[in-house]
């Protein structure tokens, strides 16, 4: 099961592709991750995507191209795999086609979650993600047990830097200029599901686990 899930910052596509991912044992491969990941470990990606980040701008396609190459090269992603955030851009979608051509794999399921503007920005602003797992909470829409806690594993919560209000403003603006033209270059190819975001994150999941079995089109 080969699957991109796209949406616009704070869509929900980190909370809905936890949940896909546990479900249908594939790997979660989230660009936004690889990046902190690397900004944690302070590697010359890492310096070179925080930057960015920081600025709520886009890393450039050729940095991003290339590290979503070599994690699709990996043995774990044979029976699948489900990409977060990438593409983001025309030139990323045509770069993701070439490498799966090169890999002998296509795309199953194309996913655009959906959500209006006001409704991310009041998310992004209250989302706490767990320091241990990453497990992403909402201080209103979906707020740990415990204050603070994550209800996995306990791990303490805390705020992503690049959720403050101004780079928000950034990254959506960013976001929502890319967004079009991308979405697009899927409805063009007829490969494109849009899903209704602003519902329970329970019932949006289940809205795209029944894509996923194919018993909605
Ligand atoms: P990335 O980490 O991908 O961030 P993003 O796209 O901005 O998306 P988010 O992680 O903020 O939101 P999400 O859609 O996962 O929402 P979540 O599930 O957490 O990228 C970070 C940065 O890296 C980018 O800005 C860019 O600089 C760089 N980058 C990454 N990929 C790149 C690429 N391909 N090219 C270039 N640069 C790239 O949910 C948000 C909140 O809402 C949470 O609090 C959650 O609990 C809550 N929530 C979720 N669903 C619901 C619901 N249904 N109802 C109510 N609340 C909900």
């Amino acid at each position: 099961m080969n699957i991109v899930l796209m949406g616009l910052p704070g869509a929900g596509k980190g909370t809905q592709a936890d949940k896909i991912v546990e479900k249908y044992a594939i790997p979660h491969i989230s660009t936004g991750d690889m990046f902190r990941a690397a900004m944690k470990d302070g590697t010359e990606l890492g310096l070179q995507a925080k930057s960015f980040i920081d600025q709520g701008a886009l890393v450039p396609d050729e940095v991003t191209i290339g590290i979503v190459r070599e994690r699709l090269a990996k043995p774990d992603c044979e029976k699948g795999f489900l990409l977060d955030g990438f593409p983001r851009t025309v030139p990323q979608a045509e770069a993701l086609d070439s490498i799966l051509a090169d890999l002998g794999k296509v795309i199953e399921h194309t996913l655009n979650i959906q959500v209006e503007k006001d409704e991310l920005i009041a998310r992004l602003s209250g989302r706490r993600i767990c320091k241990t797992c990453g497990t992403s909470y909402h201080l209103i829409f979906n707020p740990p047990a415990e204050e603070g806690k994550c209800d996995k594993d306990g791990g303490e919560l805390y705020t992503r830097a690049d959720d403050n209000p101004e780079t928000v403003a950034n990254r959506l603006e960013v976001n929502m200029k890319q967004a079009q033209p991308l979405l697009d270059y899927y409805e063009v190819k007829n490969v494109l599901t849009n899903i209704d975001g602003q519902q329970n994150i329970n019932i949006v999941f289940a809205d795209l686990d029944a894509l996923l079995q194919g018993s909605r089109s």
